[in-house]
């Protein structure tokens, strides 16, 4: 897709959560501005922001936010949103203003869009039945293809993305449906120096009066209170209103004074977002389910009856110990109260008493580790978790070891994830599993995985599918594509001479499918990938990236590690004792160091290449000696690892994150919260230009510029 870059900058939002949060900030606000002002208020839209590029009254681009500096050019689909004008009415328009708004589905708009997608649904699943598609796969190819949207805002956001001129049939027509089901609200200007009102309200009846769509629920509040009060009016009317809300911005009115107060680096002093509390909604406690992770834990979790509360639908809930269990007071069939902690996660808030029935049975802790038969117990005295003691080969505990093998920060390989994790460990055929513990991953062949069958479970309930006519477990082979084919010769031959020679049309044969040949083939790559990558992949107890890292970058190699005594790890920065300790018990563990031999004789390279051995980095004599420098964001000039390398280089310490003891941050494009930090903790932040200076020349350098 193509990038725009904002003529100002997309800033966000600060939020508060309470009255009394926004009460503080209405009045710190005064202060900093040494006087009252009137307050605008207006609600926050649950939907995706626009930025309309508009050059002497004609619409050049629109785009979406991106990072805030750049965004993605959405031109096309803006001009078919209802609302959004590629000329502005009137005259008079400034040589450049960048109208800035929030996309959005009304709730209608919403419901018609997905009985819409289930209609699509529906048609292309006939569809393939009627091409004698697999029933099965015609109904998950469909379901792939037109899923439910879950919620207004990812819709929106979606739709405004999608590049719909590159679709045909069905898909075209399903994406224009999406384009036609966006509308757009604005809510302020950028890059407009001296615009010709003086504040937010009259920017609005401006915009207006070019033709731009403005919202009928902005007020201008002369105090605090009279601000709470409408807060409190707009909760009341909530249901009401066309869209779905995520709550209320407030923002200082006059642009003298908002000019005055400033931004901080990602938003504007001016403004802030008062957030509803969540919201809370019943739902029936079906059960309580125990499930085990990569560590071991035991967890209870609420299995409820579907519901939509926030946006989307949740059925599952963590309860986290048997502790929490008790202490909410919930009863298997229970009625309870739900909401979405943070408006993310979703958390059982306790029953409804009088809606007990009288069936309704207390949940007891199984004895044994739900998936591999293990006494649950406490690994220390007073740890309330249950952990199941078999960590080396627990299907549960090696599942979800694999998955943290694939993830992001470990060996990053995409094609294992929690769907392959489980068919290596616990397909429904073979009998014996390819993978009893993680030790043979390295091993794998293409012979050992591809009859691997697998359950196929309902994307909804979890449940495994089953035939609707046979009754029969629907069972997929993700490894596997039957290839139709003709017999060595035919390959190419017409469809006269094939029928010539007596030749059959389905001559079949099996073939690795891309999932297999991508595992295989990334198994192979993360072999020699960076020595923290293989340090994370080994789930050593609180080596994590950032201690894997400092590991890496301090002794070089696996066997340098397995050297080390407990106080020559403990003194690598960035390590200290627990950690420490964590790994020297782990490898005092006889399967564990099976993993690592089997690794390691498979071809696993395990060090960094031309590392100068233990601690020599660390004690490089440069301009940056004694000196700590966090890099963020893209710099110009190095990649992520190259602008590591630099600093250490220089003599300097690569921090991962912002802290005191942080001499200087260089920050680039896409810079998030280590910038925020680095400006709170008044820390000097360097651009890739000054960057480059200081791991050359060192401070001195900066101070020449
Ligand atoms: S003002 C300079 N007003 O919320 C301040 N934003 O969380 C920029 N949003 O990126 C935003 N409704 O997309 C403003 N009435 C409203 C809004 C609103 C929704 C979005 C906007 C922004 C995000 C920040």
């Amino acid at each position: 897709m193509l990038k725009v870059e904002h003529a100002e900058r997309m800033l966000s939002l600060d939020n508060v959560f309470s009255t009394e949060e926004l009460r503080e900030w209405l009045i710190k606000t005064e202060t900093a501005a040494g006087q009252k002002m009137p307050w605008l208020t207006e609600l926050k839209i649950d939907g995706a922001a626009i930025s309309l590029h508009y050059e002497h009254g004609e619409l050049i681009w629109a785009a979406t936010r991106g990072d805030g500096r750049v965004g993605e050019d959405v031109t096309e689909n803006a001009l078919q949103i209802a609302g959004i004008p590629k000329t502005l009415a009137g005259s008079g328009h400034p040589a450049v203003v960048e109208v800035r708004g929030e996309v959005f589905i009304g709730v209608e708009a919403f419901e018609a869009l997905n009985v819409a997608q289930a209609r699509f649904r529906a048609d292309v699943e006939a569809e393939g039945l009627a091409r004698n598609m697999d029933p099965a796969k015609a109904r998950k190819s469909a379901q792939r293809r037109f899923a439910a949207f879950a919620n207004p805002r990812n819709a929106a956001s979606g739709g405004l993305r999608q590049q719909v001129s590159k679709k045909t049939g069905i898909e075209r027509e399903a994406g224009d449906l999406r384009i036609a089901s966006l509308s757009m609200l604005v809510h302020g200007i950028g890059a407009w120096p001296e615009p010709e009102v003086a504040s937010q309200s009259e920017v609005y009846d401006l915009l207006a009066s070019w033709g731009l769509p403005t919202s009928q629920q902005v007020r201008v509040c002369e105090s605090a209170d009279e601000v709470i009060n409408r807060l409190n009016e707009i909760g009341e009317q909530r249901a009401t209103y066309p869209h779905e809300i995520a709550g209320v911005v407030i923002k200082v009115d006059p642009f003298a004074n908002q000019r005055e107060l400033g931004i901080t680096s990602r938003a504007p002093r001016w403004a802030i977002a008062y957030k509803f509390p969540p919201q809370e909604v019943q739902t029936k406690l079906l059960d309580i389910v125990v499930s085990v992770g990569r560590t071991g834990r035991a967890t209870p979790y609420a299995v409820m009856e579907p519901v939509l509360v926030a946006g989307s639908v949740v059925r599952q809930a963590t309860l986290h110990n048997q502790d929490v269990v008790r202490v909410k007071g919930v009863l298997i069939g229970d009625t309870v109260v739900l909401r979405k902690a943070g408006d993310v996660i979703p958390e059982v808030l306790g029953p409804v008493a009088e809606l007990r029935p009288d069936d309704a049975r207390e949940f007891v802790m199984p004895e044994g580790c739900p998936e591999c038969g293990a006494t649950l117990r406490a690994m220390k005295a007073g740890d309330i978790d249950l952990r199941c003691p078999n960590a080396k080969d627990c299907p549960a505990q090696v599942r979800g070891r694999l998955e943290h093998i694939g993830s992001r920060g470990g060996l990053d390989i995409d094609a294992l994830g929690e769907v392959t994790a489980a068919a290596l460990t616990q397909p429904l055929r073979p009998a014996e599993p390819p993978l009893r513990t993680e030790a043979a991953l390295f091993d794998l062949t293409l012979e050992q995985i591809i009859d691997i069958e697998v359950d196929v479970r309902d994307g909804e309930t979890g449940e495994p599918r089953t035939d609707p006519e046979t009754g029969e477990a629907i069972v997929r082979t993700p490894f596997q594509r039957v290839e139709i084919t003709y017999p060595p010769g035919f390959e190419n031959a017409s469809a006269m001479e094939r029928r010539g020679a007596g030749v059959k049309k389905d001559y079949r044969r099996v073939v690795p499918s891309a999932q297999a040949e991508t595992l295989l083939l990334e198994l192979e790559k993360a072999k020699t990938k960076d020595l923290w990558r293989q340090l994370v992949s080994l789930n050593i107890r609180h080596v994590g990236p950032v201690a894997a890292r400092a590991l890496a970058d301090h002794f070089g190699s696996l066997a340098a590690i397995r050297e080390a005594s407990l106080d020559e790890l403990s003194a690598v920065e960035g390590v200290g004792a627990i950690i420490a300790q964590s790994l020297l018990a782990w490898f005092e563990v006889d399967w564990h160091l099976d993993i690592v031999n089997r690794w390691q004789a498979a071809g696993v390279r395990f060090a960094t290449p031309d590392h100068p051995g233990p601690g020599a980095l660390a004690s490089i004599e440069g301009v940056l000696t004694g000196l700590t420098v966090v890099a963020t964001g893209s710099l110009d000039g190095f990649t992520r690892d190259g602008a590591k390398e630099a600093i250490i280089a220089a003599g300097g310490k690569a921090a991962s994150s912002v802290s005191k003891k942080t001499d200087f941050v260089a920050a680039g494009p896409g810079a998030g919260s280590k910038l925020a930090k680095a400006e709170d903790l008044g820390i000097r932040v360097l651009d890739a230009a000054e960057f480059a200076i200081l791991v050359t020349q060192g401070p001195a350098g900066l101070d020449q510029t």
